[in-house]
């Protein structure tokens, strides 16, 4: 987007009373002078069984340690839950709304505090002890977030998986990290569409063979198969246990969960997080950023199933004492009006949600939101692509009233919590930029050569020193952490995005200068949705790339070439979709399916991507150098049939 948009923020819209400029300088210039001081300061917000003498010991050279508070002890779910109960009892800590506008249910602290512990107990009784992986497998359900601070409190790590992902992916993640027991329920409900997650597990145990004990919460009620010496009905289990259940005590570089994540090349990687430095994290951006006070209900619409829903409908928001909306449905069921009508509905206060969503809601006009009562709502959020201006201009003007500060906020699972993002009132907004580093975050642009920018310049984004929150290393291999993210620059995290910054040192993330695609603000290997393609008969081989989509951000294109002696066709077409879409998930359907005899490769083979990016992208006036391409003539025919015109 371009800075010389010239819609201004009105000068009264602050949300803000946390932080003024003045101070946000003052912190970060506090935060990176001094990291010792500054965080063992900012971990006092968090209850410490015992606590730590040491602050930072991170080390991005060598094999890569990275370390906060790390002879501190704590409970995460105590903080999230037990520490409120003096105060906050009788407040509302989770607000429910189902797939349906007439199901919604309410819990407080003192009911989240007893529903945790029951559940801690029936983990405990399936035999879940201290470190186990429990891989969770969930509609947005509360049970979802009980399961989750269960965990937490149990010393068990959770490993969340999505419940749009097929059984196959659901076993990859499974067997990765050696998890035993499974969470699911018999069915979710997306926009009154049943998904089948108990018969997804059933499927996912039969490929991968080593859980021992399912938990399954009965919530549509639908017909599933029981294997009546594995499976446990979550409401028999829970009617035998007692409702003490005392928080495990866990040093602060304890693991707290795995989250698998796509990257460049090979198979998801599990995203280690930690106990200490993860929660200061989370429930530090979340009070900043969101510029939070209590009593305000919060409304994150990610499914817990990615990292926006740990940290922001869940580990922030309750570390913090929050009201957090967990919202089963879509956008747009019954109709396009449903976000704006839950806001309604539950006062919400402040609205986080992805530049997707709004392009869809967007297409539908400006009559859904305008038919409801937004008095409530004073801050709106957005996360997991960029925003482009018409998007950007929407939520300000009609969803905000031009009253609302809206918080760009640029991170990534690997982070596990904001790293750039304005805080409102005091940072002044450009529409489309993430604006600033949050505290403690030292950001830096390499070009591709290596070399660090300085001043207003483009290049590629990283992190020159550790934040508590970053993930600690890949889940059972942390050579690959090192090579993935260290390796590129010198004693520095690549993000593998890239990114501009302006003369005011302003921050525009432009998207990833990886092989990584971001498809309605979820992130996929392009290697992956290959590898799916390949292992299809019917392909012998197959090239993926992004092309630019208008609602879903980025679609996927993909370049398919069929063994010889095999026609392309219509149907090959349907059944290579359907195909990718049962070995990887709905969220990875190829939009468009180019085929072609051949692909583009240099003489040693190696496939040109950079030129079948241009031609997906409609913009192949200027290829660059082809001449070193072992057959130039296909570049041709590849325009001359390309799909996306
Ligand atoms: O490319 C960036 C994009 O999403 C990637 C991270 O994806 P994931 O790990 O799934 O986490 C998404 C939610 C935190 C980043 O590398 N991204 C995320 N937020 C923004 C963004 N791109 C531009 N602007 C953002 N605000």
């Amino acid at each position: 987007m371009s800075e010389s948009i010239t819609i201004g923020v009105k000068p009264d819209v602050k949300a803000v009373t946390l932080c003024t400029d003045e101070q946000y300088q003052e912190m970060y210039a506090a935060s990176v002078a001094d990291p010792d001081t500054f965080w063992g300061e900012q971990a006092q917000r968090l209850d410490w069984i015992k606590p730590f003498t040491k602050v930072k010991n991170t080390d991005f050279g060598g094999d890569v340690s990275i370390k906060w508070f790390e002879d501190g002890t704590l409970n995460v779910c105590a903080n999230c839950v037990d520490r409120h109960l003096p105060e906050r009892a009788n407040d509302v800590a989770l607000i429910w709304e189902g797939d349906e506008p007439d199901q919604s249910q309410k819990v407080t602290y003192g009911e989240l505090y007893e529903k945790v512990c029951k559940f801690s107990n029936v983990l405990k009784g399936m035999g879940v002890k201290k470190g186990d992986r429990v891989t969770i497998y969930m509609p947005m359900i509360l049970e979802a977030v009980y399961a989750m601070l269960s965990c937490a409190r149990t010393g068990a790590i959770h490993s969340v998986v999505f419940g749009g992902f097929s059984p196959d992916a659901l076993a990859g993640r499974i067997e990765d990290c050696d998890s035993r027991f499974v969470i699911t329920a018999d069915e979710g409900l997306r926009g009154s569409k049943k998904v089948p997650l108990k018969k997804n597990v059933d499927e996912a145990i039969s490929i991968s063979g080593i859980v021992e004990k399912t938990l399954v919460i009965k919530h549509t009620g639908g017909d599933i198969d029981w294997a009546a010496d594995r499976d446990i009905w979550y409401h028999e289990a829970v009617e035998d246990v007692s409702a003490d259940c005392p928080p495990e005590e866990m040093n602060a570089e304890d693991p707290l969960f795995i989250l698998y994540t796509s990257g460049s090349t090979g198979s998801p990687k599990g995203v280690l997080h930690t106990t200490g430095g993860y929660l200061v994290w989370t429930s530090m951006t979340h009070q900043y950023v969101f510029d939070y006070k209590p009593g305000e209900v919060f409304w994150c619409t990610a499914d817990v199933g990615w990292v926006t829903g740990h940290s922001y409908v869940v580990y922030g928001p309750l570390a913090n004492g929050a009201t957090s909306l967990v919202f089963e449905g879509v956008p747009t069921y019954p109709d396009a009006s449903r976000f704006w009508q839950v806001c309604e509905k539950h006062k919400v206060n402040i609205f986080y949600t992805a530049p997707t969503a709004l392009r869809a809601l967007m297409r539908e006009g400006d009559s859904y939101v305008k038919a409801a009562d937004l008095s409530s709502v004073r801050l709106l959020g957005s996360v997991g692509e960029p925003i482009n201006p018409e998007a950007w201009l929407w939520y300000y003007n009609v969803v905000g009233q031009e009253r609302c500060p809206i918080v760009d906020t640029w991170w990534q699972t690997e982070t596990g919590g904001v790293m750039i993002a304005p805080l409102p009132g005091a940072t002044p907004l450009k529409p489309g930029s993430a604006t600033r580093p949050f505290f403690g975050v030292q950001l830096a642009l390499f070009d591709n050569e290596g070399k660090k920018l300085e001043g207003a310049a483009s290049g590629n984004l990283a992190v020159t020193d550790s934040w508590p929150g970053q993930m600690r290393t890949v889940y059972g291999d942390h050579a690959r952490f090192q090579q993935t993210y260290f390796s590129t620059y010198k004693n520095t995290y690549f993000t593998g995005d890239g990114c501009r910054r302006d003369e005011d040192g302003y921050y525009w993330i432009t998207g990833r200068v990886d092989d990584v695609i971001n498809v309605s603000g979820h992130r996929m290997g392009t290697a992956e949705i290959e590898s799916a393609l390949v292992a299809h008969e019917a392909v012998s081989e197959a090239a993926v790339v992004g092309y630019p989509h208008d609602v879903k951000g980025q679609g996927i294109y993909a370049y398919v070439t069929p063994p010889v002696g095999v026609e392309p066709s219509e149907e090959l077409r349907k059944e290579l979709v359907q195909w990718v879409r049962h070995e990887i998930g709905p969220i990875a359907t190829p939009d468009l399916i180019h085929f072609t005899p051949g692909l583009p490769k240099t003489r040693s083979g190696k496939i040109m991507r950079r030129i079948l990016r241009k031609i997906a992208e409609n913009e192949f006036s200027n290829l660059g150098d082809t001449s070193t391409l072992a057959d130039p003539s296909i570049v041709d025919s590849l325009i001359e049939k390309r799909l996306n015109r």
